[in-house]
């Protein structure tokens, strides 16, 4: 008996703590910007290892690129206006005429094996190293523009 007592009472405190869970977002709303900026060090670190596994080779550890073949991150004008494109051309790759800061590439970036988690924290790596600020690129985002990727990336 007393055994019974003591599973009804464990059930009615975790039915106690799971109503008061679902409460929770409300109450740390106003907290969301402070657990966006513990994701963006959290993508900022997972991206750049992923940089450095599959991006550095071309575009170089400091982002700057190479010569006229592999145009810069850093700084780069044509990745800050359009992150939606940056993601397309990180999953897909592209191949075609484009301008960075002014100086004409046309060279073949090859497509990458990676999720769109990946892909989110490696623009967030590339979006806020060498004085880019593009803040946090979100998963969400990076499924949206994914999934609406057009031809010629
Ligand atoms: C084999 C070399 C190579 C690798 C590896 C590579 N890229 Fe590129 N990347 C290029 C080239 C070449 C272009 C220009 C493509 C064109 O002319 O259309 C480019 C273009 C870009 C652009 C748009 C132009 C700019 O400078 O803003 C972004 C953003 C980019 N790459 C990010 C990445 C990221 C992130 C990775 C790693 C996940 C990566 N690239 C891996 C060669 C590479």
């Amino acid at each position: 008996m007393k055994k019974l007592t003591y599973i009804l009472l464990i059930s009615a405190l975790a039915v106690a703590c799971g109503g008061s869970t679902s409460e929770k977002p409300e109450k740390e709303a106003s907290s969301l910007s402070s657990r966006d900026e513990i994701r963006l060090k959290q993508y900022q670190v997972q991206g750049a290892k992923i940089y450095a596994t599959y991006c550095a080779n071309c575009h170089q550890q400091d982002g700057k690129g190479l010569a006229s073949l592999y145009p810069p991150l850093a700084g780069s004008d044509y990745l800050l206006e359009d992150m939606a494109r940056a993601a397309c051309i990180v999953k897909n790759g592209q191949s075609k005429e484009i301008v960075v800061n002014g100086v004409t590439y046309n060279q073949m970036m090859p497509g990458n094996p990676i999720t769109n988690l990946e892909v989110a924290e490696v623009l967030t790596f590339i979006g806020n190293a060498w004085g880019n600020e593009a803040g946090l690129i979100g998963v969400k985002d990076v499924d949206k523009w994914i999934d609406a990727c057009g031809e010629g990336y």
